[in-house]
């Protein structure tokens, strides 16, 4: 069901270092940071050949991630993100498996523009999952 490994997100508390980090130590293409308001966040898109890498830093009040570096200052992987062909199928099959999703069970419009689900860490080895359908 699930397909490609879209990206992997990574809260930290520097959004500037952890630039820098990737562009200069590890040197991968960094892009401007991007603020998305509606998801309480900017973003750095980090482009490897495969798939993504995207540093988040909390922005504005009551950030989603602002809380999770309460927990891991110095920052850590927060999702991982998979894609789907068709989203609702998805969620149909995994409620049938009884694995909870977050929310109210409807995909939203996420990061980027597609329709995503958030998935019970608790179900899946203790790892926050996104579904997008791509
Ligand atoms: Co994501």
């Amino acid at each position: 069901m699930i397909g490609r490994l879209n990206h992997v997100a990574i809260v930290v508390p520097d959004l500037v270092a952890a630039s820098a980090l990737y562009r200069e130590t590890l040197g991968a293409a960094v892009s401007a940071p991007v603020d998305q308001p509606a998801h309480g966040v900017t973003v750095v898109f980090v482009e490897l050949p495969n798939t993504k890498i995207e540093l988040l830093a909390p922005l504005g009040e009551g950030s989603p991630v602002a809380k999770f570096l309460t927990g891991s200052p110095s920052g850590g992987i927060h999702h991982i993100c998979y894609e789907v062909d068709d989203i609702l199928a998805a969620r149909d099959r995994l409620l049938a498996a009884g694995s909870r999703v977050l929310g109210d069970g409807e995909p939203r419009i996420g990061a980027h523009d597609k329709p995503v689900l958030f998935l019970h860490p608790k179900d899946f080895l203790g790892t926050l999952v996104e579904l997008e359908q791509a």
